[in-house]
């Protein structure tokens, strides 16, 4: 590979969740590899910042805000997206909440809806848009599950189940896709470093760089030829 040659030149890369951590690191890395990208979570004036740094790089985004959880959102996040770029050629919906930390007993039934509305709803919305924008040329759609969406947690069992459930929709997904060469796959990280771990209430010496997750999209999104990898499964090493 000659050194100057961008992983991901010209691709169209939607990123959901991109104001911060691993959805910020995602946009970041996706365009210095060439994609343009567009960055978007609720809160737009965030978003512009991520572009602005894109644009300082020499490279090219957009900002949109949008709230996965609002159908009309979702749908005018791709209308925006097709309009600014001609199509869609990558899907990363990462826009995620943590479900707090305490056991199923003691959840009410408020916390259980709005944790299922942005970690599920939100990705199936996400996931559902992009499949119809992507049946023409195919494309990639990446969920970002977690490796708690592979192992049950104490203290966790909201946020597990929401990403059990990604993953079974991503799994779901990667069938009707292959008719269309639409390749599904997940991203299951242990913990990483951003701020949802405050939110979660997670202390762990050594969690990984949100850029290590950045890595295993790029390696998703450069998936080729007769293959497909289901779920990238990425630990930490050292688990102090
Ligand atoms: N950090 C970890 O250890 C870890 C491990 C495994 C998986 N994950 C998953 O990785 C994803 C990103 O999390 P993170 O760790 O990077 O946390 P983060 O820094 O808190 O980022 C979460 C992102 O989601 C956006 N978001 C939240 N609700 C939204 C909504 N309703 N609509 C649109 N955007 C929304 C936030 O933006 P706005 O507030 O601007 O809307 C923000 O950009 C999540 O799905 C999380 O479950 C994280």
């Amino acid at each position: 590979m000659k050194e100057t040659e961008r992983l991901l030149e010209n691709k169209i890369a939607v990123v959901t969740g991109a104001s911060s951590g691993i959805g910020k690191a995602i946009a970041l890395r996706f365009s210095s590899e060439g994609a343009r990208v567009i960055v978007s979570s609720r809160n737009l004036s965030r978003c512009e910042e991520v572009v602005e740094k894109i644009q300082r790089d020499n490279n090219v985004g957009v900002a949109i805000s949008c709230d996965v959880r609002k159908e009309e959102d979702v749908k005018g996040l791709f209308d925006q997206a097709v309009s600014e770029y001609g199509g869609i050629d990558i899907v990363i919906a990462n826009a995620g909440i943590s479900g707090g930390s305490k056991m199923i007993e003691e959840h009410t039934i408020e916390e259980w809806n709005q944790v299922m509305e942005t970690n599920l709803t939100g990705v199936f919305l996400t996931a559902r848009e992009a499949y119809r924008r992507m049946k023409k040329c195919g494309g990639h759609l990446i969920l970002m599950s977690s490796q708690a969406g592979v192992e049950g947690y104490a203290k966790k069992g909201l946020y597990c189940a929401t990403k059990f459930g990604v993953r079974g929709l991503g799994h779901a997904m990667a069938e009707e896709g292959r008719e269309h060469k639409i390749i599904v796959s997940t991203i299951c990280p242990g913990t990483v470093d951003t701020p949802i771990l405050a939110a979660s209430n997670t202390k762990v010496k050594h969690p990984m760089s949100p850029d290590a997750i950045a890595d295993a999209a790029v390696y998703l999104a450069r998936q080729r030829g007769n293959s497909m990898v289901r779920d990238l499964i990425v630990e930490r090493m050292n688990l102090g």
